[in-house]
């Protein structure tokens, strides 16, 4: 149990509910009517409120805006058929705030303060939760360096914030993948499995190259062969090969620790797959290919659920798929849905109960 929080919350006059489709959302386009502000003075989090969503008043001078001290999270809240709100593995979520906070040279965020505002700010916008299936309502906690200085130093004054926005998926179809041997996401000893801001910028102009040449996403390689793949766009990668899931591992710290993979090695266990997470090589995926092994490739992450790969192309190989006839992909896609939208046990326990 999460301690209950003291937050000031001012409601807001009216709600923006009734002018919105929920039936129909792009992702992360519309806001709930109420977002969780705190900041972060003399060393300790005050100032916790719930109030009416509403731009921010910010200096010019803001630390973040000037060398990105900004990390954030990606969690979804669902409605079971009873209406009861119930949000997918949270504390994963919070740990990870907090390990990409200490990379960041930022202050830990408090479980209350994560954990409890996250749960009255949703008590207080419960009816924004999508019910149609394959929707959700997208919880983004954020935290952001607020010194009003632009010395090259760790602030001393940071905000917290949750806001929340109802959304649909957030890749709609099979995806094409280039895959990346130019640009770098991550190497070892940088910041590639923290959720910082920064990681998503530095990734436009790759992914805006590979749009050109007709792909959706690339998928990233290490730092010093691209030769071992990493992860897509927003999401981690899974490579089925016969009758084990391959996914690259976390030891050397360029890749996100992501909840909804962690959840499909679980899965994939139970489906009956051996599975390994280990540095996987572009030369072993083409010979599995090759070979006919190379069953099906898809990403996993809180947004993109899970997201099925129709073609990867590495240097002028063209590796295509007929995801049509998959089936271990949608299954924990549907499989995780089911859990999530509450027609499946959760067995895990992996539904937090908003309550
Ligand atoms: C998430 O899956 O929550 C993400 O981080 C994707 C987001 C950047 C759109």
């Amino acid at each position: 149990m999460t301690a209950t929080l003291d937050i000031s919350i001012t409601k807001a006059e009216s709600s923006k509910l009734q002018d919105l489709n929920l039936d129909n959302l792009p992702f992360g386009r519309y806001f709930s009517d109420h977002m969780l502000e705190a900041d972060y003075e003399d060393g300790e989090w005050k100032n916790v409120e719930i109030k009416p969503y509403q731009p921010l008043i910010l200096s010019p001078s803001l630390a973040a805006l000037h060398y990105g001290q900004a990390i954030f999270e990606g969690i979804k809240a669902y409605r079971d058929r009873n209406g009861e709100a119930y949000i997918f593995r949270p504390h994963d979520n919070f740990r990870r705030f907090n390990i990409s906070a200490e990379r960041m040279q930022m202050p830990q965020v408090p479980e209350e303060l994560f954990m409890d505002g996250m749960r009255q700010l949703i008590q207080l916008d419960k009816n924004w939760i999508p019910t149609r299936e394959d929707h959700s309502l997208y919880i983004r906690p954020f935290m952001f360096s607020s010194d009003e200085m632009i010395g090259v130093r760790p602030s001393d004054n940071y905000k917290f914030m949750i806001i929340l926005s109802p959304t649909g998926p957030y890749y709609v179809a099979p995806m094409r993948i280039y895959v990346e041997e130019k640009y770098v996401r991550a190497s070892q000893g940088g910041v590639g499995y923290a959720k910082a801001a920064g990681n998503y910028g530095a990734a436009m102009l790759a992914t805006a190259e590979a749009k050109k040449k007709g792909y959706d996403q690339v998928l990233w390689t290490d730092a010093h062969e691209h030769k071992y793949v990493q992860e897509i766009g927003t999401m981690n990668v899974f490579f089925i090969i016969g009758k084990t899931a391959i996914t690259p591992d976390m030891e050397q710290g360029t890749i996100l620790d992501g909840v909804t993979r962690q959840s499909s090695i679980t899965l994939l266990k139970e489906l009956g797959f051996a599975v390994e997470e280990r540095p996987l090589n572009i030369d072993e995926i083409i010979a599995a290919y090759k070979a006919g092994s190379l069953l099906e490739v898809f990403g996993t992450g809180t947004a993109a659920t899970i997201t099925l790969i129709k073609e990867l192309r590495y240097k002028n190989f063209v590796m295509e798929f007929d995801v049509d006839k998959w089936n271990t992909a949608p299954a924990l896609k549907s499989w995780l849905t089911d859990i999530r939208e509450g027609r499946r046990e959760d067995k895990y326990g992996w539904m937090w109960r908003v309550g």
